[in-house]
C-alpha cells in the first residue's frame, strides 16, 4: 500500500488550497463497488440519485480571507518609512511580531524567520543536534521534519502515530536508544499531540522535546498553547497554516540559553540590539551559523494576522462541534482521535472507515454530494518516500548515514506498518472559518446520507 506519488499538500501550495478534491484519483463516475441501496435510505448521488449541492464546497486557505485594513496599514508602514530590513529599533514589525506572538502564546521568547524549515533548522541548532545524535520523527508528517535532522547531520528514526495522527507516545518510547538526543512532536492537522506522556516519557529518558506546531498554530493542549510546552517550539506561517504572510517561521523557547543559540543560527552567529542588551550580550560564543531572518513585510503581515489568530481558531472549532454535534447518534461513528477536543483547532472532520477502500468509496461519494472530501492531508508518510527510503543526501559521504546505525536503519513500509492502515482508513472533511450554516448543514446531510450506506456494505 502506497499513498499517491504527488501528496495533497504540495497540490495544496500551488493552488492556494481551492479544488483540492478534483486531484483525488476517481473522484466521479458510479462505482460498482459502491451499495446501490440500503434499507430506508436516499439513493446516493454517486449512484444516479440528487446531490446535497450542486456546487462542490471546498475549504480555502484560512489567512487571507481575513487580510483587510490591518495588514495593509501595517505593510504601508514598511514601504512609507522605507524601511525593509528587521533591525531598525524598536519600530520594527518583526520585533513588535515576536514579542505581541511571545505574549499571545506565554512563553519568553519568539523570534520570526524565513520559513517553518528554517525555524527547525534553528531549533536543530539550539538544542545542538548533530552527527551520532538520533531524533525521533513521527512516520507521518512533513519532509522538513525528516530533512532538517539529516542536514544536522544526525539520523531521523521514524515512530508509528496513533489515531490522532500525531506521534504514538508507546511507540516513541520504543524506538528510543542512547544515542537519542530529541523527539519532534509535531501537532498535525489542527489536533495537538498527546504531550504529557511525551513529556513525562522525554523526561525519564533525557530526551529534548521539540514541538512543530507548524499546522496547530492556536491549538491548546490541556490550557497551554502548543508550542510551549516542550523544550523549544517551532511553526510556519505558509499559505495553507491557520494565519499566513506566504512563507515565514517562528521558534519559541522558555529556555534562554536555547534562545540565544536560535539567535545567532538565524543571524550569522550574532546578537544585534534589542536581542544583545535584553541577553546581555549572550552568554555563548558564536558559530557558524546562516542567515534565516524574516523580512519586515513578513513581519508587517504577521502582526495584523495575529489578531486574527483566535477569530480564526474559534470560527473552526465552532463550525467542527456543529458537525460532530450533527452526525453524533449515526450508530458506529469513529471519529479521528483527539488528546483534546477543546484545544484541537477543529481543522478537520474525520471518520475512522475501517479500511482504506470503504474509506476511498466514502470520500468518493461525498465528493459525487457536492462535498469536497479528503483523507489526512498535508503531510507524508515520510518512511514511503523514494529519496527517504533510499537515504538520498546531497554527498555520498552525509555523516547521518555513515555510523553503524545510519548504515543499518531501514526506512520503507516495514517500519511504519500502523501508521500506513491509520493514515489509509480516515477520511472527511477539511473545515473552513467562514462555511455558513446551511454549508455546515449540507456536510451535516452528506455524511449522514453517504455514512450508513458504506459503514453497512
Ligand atoms: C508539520 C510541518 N512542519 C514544518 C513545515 C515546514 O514549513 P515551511 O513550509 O514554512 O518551510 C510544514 C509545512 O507545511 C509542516 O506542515
Amino acid at each position: 500500500m502506497s499513498e499517491p506519488k504527488k501528496n495533497r499538500r504540495e497540490f495544496l501550495t500551488k493552488v492556494g488550497a481551492v479544488g483540492a478534491a478534483s486531484l483525488v484519483a476517481g473522484s466521479s463516475g458510479a462505482m460498482a463497488d459502491l451499495p446501490t441501496k440500503s434499507k430506508g435510505a436516499e439513493k446516493l448521488a454517486i449512484n444516479g440519485g440528487t446531490p446535497v449541492r450542486k456546487q462542490r464546497l471546498s475549504f480555502r486557505a484560512y489567512g487571507p480571507q481575513f487580510y483587510d485594513d490591518v495588514e495593509r496599514r501595517e505593510l504601508l508602514d514598511v514601504l512609507e518609512a522605507r524601511a525593509p530590513f528587521r533591525w531598525r529599533g524598536p519600530n520594527s514589525k518583526v520585533l513588535q511580531f515576536e514579542k505581541a506572538y511571545a505574549e499571545h502564546l506565554g512563553v519568553k521568547y519568539a523570534l520570526g524567520v524565513t520559513s517553518g524549515t528554517t525555524a527547525l533548522f534553528t531549533a536543530m541548532a539550539a538544542l545542538e543536534i548533530g552527527p551520532g545524535d538520533e531524533v525521533i520523527v513521527p512516520a507521518w508528517c512533513w519532509y522538513a521534519d525528516y530533512d532538517t535532522v539529516v542536514l544536522s547531520g544526525a539520523l531521523p528514526v521514524f515512530a508509528e502515530v496513533d489515531d490522532s495522527f500525531n506521534l504514538d507516545p508507546a511507540d516513541f518510547e520504543a524506538k528510543i536508544t542512547p544515542r537519542t538526543k530529541a523527539v519532534i512532536a509535531v501537532h498535525l492537522q489542527g489536533c495537538p499531540a498527546d504531550m504529557d506522556p511525551i513529556m513525562e516519557i522525554a523526561r525519564k529518558h533525557n530526551i529534548r522535546v521539540l514541538e512543530d506546531f507548524a499546522q496547530c498554530v492556536g491549538g491548546k493542549y490541556k490550557g497551554k498553547y502548543v508550542g510551549t510546552i516542550g523544550d523549544i517550539g517551532i511553526n510556519s506561517f505558509q499559505l495553507s497554516k491557520t494565519i499566513t504572510s506566504g512563507e515565514g517561521g517562528a521558534v519559541v523557547t522558555n529556555d534562554k540559553e536555547l534562545f540565544e543559540r536560535a539567535i545567532r543560527f538565524h543571524d550569522v552567529g550574532t546578537i544585534r540590539s534589542p536581542y544583545r542588551e535584553q541577553l546581555k550580550g549572550g552568554l555563548l560564543a558564536a558559530f557558524a551559523s546562516c542567515n534565516f531572518r524574516m523580512s519586515e513585510f513578513t513581519g508587517a503581515v504577521l502582526k495584523g494576522q495575529l489578531q486574527k489568530l483566535e477569530t480564526i481558531c474559534g470560527r473552526l472549532r465552532r463550525n467542527t462541534r456543529k458537525v460532530i454535534e450533527g452526525i453524533a447518534d449515526l450508530p458506529g461513528l469513529k471519529l479521528r482521535k483527539s488528546p483534546d477536543r477543546e484545544g484541537d483547532i477543529g481543522v478537520t472532520v474525520y471518520l475512522d472507515l475501517g479500511n482504506r477502500k470503504r474509506r476511498d468509496q466514502f470520500l468518493r461519494a461525498l465528493r459525487a454530494e457536492g462535498i469536497s472530501a479528503h483523507g489526512p492531508a498535508g503531510s507524508v508518510i515520510l518512511p514511503l518516500a523514494k529519496r527517504i527510503e533510499d537515504k538520498v543526501t546531497v554527498h555520498p559521504d552525509w555523516p547521518s548515514f555513515k555510523t553503524p546505525q545510519g548504515k543499518a536503519i531501514q526506512y520503507g513500509a516495514a517500519c511504519c506498518p500502523r501508521t500506513i492502515d491509520i493514515i489509509g482508513r480516515h477520511g472527511g472533511v477539511i473545515m473552513d472559518p467562514n462555511f455558513t450554516d446551511k454549508e455546515l448543514d449540507d456536510i451535516i446531510r452528506a455524511i449522514r446520507k453517504v455514512y450508513p450506506v458504506i459503514a453497512n456494505a
